[in-house]
């Protein structure tokens, strides 16, 4: 694996995150969209949180984007300002290869030093397993499970909410607490 690169994502980057985004939205379960955002969209999601001071990676293997993980707001009520939601897609290729995970982790060190207190994931589907598992690797917990709360593929769907603290997490007050 000595030619991967784990680096922030660049405007350049995103003709391939959005052919990797693509894929999980027809074939999978882990994103409830239903239609696959364009290019033009997905320029725009990447302008907006890149703007707004979150991270954005690419895991870029072999001479190409194989993968890419983000943070963004959990939820955009002003209280919730220091929990961020991730997001990691690779291409189905490249799975199980220890990628998920590199990019997960540089992603949580990331939103540390942006100072984010709790990174939450969402997943689609409680039978993702590798979503699950690399979570569980990453030092996720367990929350719970949102009974089929999603209809995709004439099916209904779960959702899988696990958290992790960054940094100190709880232990301290965040740095603008004076502010609230
Ligand atoms: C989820 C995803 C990012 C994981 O990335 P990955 O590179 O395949 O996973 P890794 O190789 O880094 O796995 C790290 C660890 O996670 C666990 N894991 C990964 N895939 C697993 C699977 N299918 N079943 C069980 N555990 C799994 C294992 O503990 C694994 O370590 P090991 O291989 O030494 O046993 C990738 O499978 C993916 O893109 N899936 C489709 C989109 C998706 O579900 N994204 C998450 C949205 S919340």
């Amino acid at each position: 694996m000595s030619s991967l690169e784990i680096r922030p994502a660049a405007a350049a980057d995103l003709p391939a995150i959005t052919e990797i985004y693509e894929h999980a939205v027809r074939y999978g379960t882990a994103t409830f969209e239903l239609i696959a955002p364009d290019l033009a969209e997905m320029t725009r999601r990447f302008e907006v949180l890149t703007e707004g001071g979150f991270p954005y990676l690419v895991a870029a293997f072999e001479g190409g984007v194989v993968g890419y993980a983000y943070a963004g707001a959990y939820r955009p009520r002003p209280a919730y300002r220091f929990t961020v939601e991730n997001s990691v897609y690779l291409q189905p290729a490249i799975h199980r290869r220890g990628i998920g995970m590199q990019l997960l982790q540089r992603l949580i060190a990331e939103s540390e030093q942006r100072g984010f207190r709790q990174m939450i994931a969402v997943i689609g589907d409680s039978a993702n397993a590798g979503s699950i598992g690399v979570h569980t690797r990453c030092g996720f917990q367990m929350i719970g499970t949102h009974p089929a709360v999603g209809f995709k593929f004439s099916r209904w769907l779960d959702t899988v909410m696990m958290q992790r603290a960054l940094g100190e997490g709880a232990k301290t007050l965040p740095a603008d607490n004076a502010l609230r």
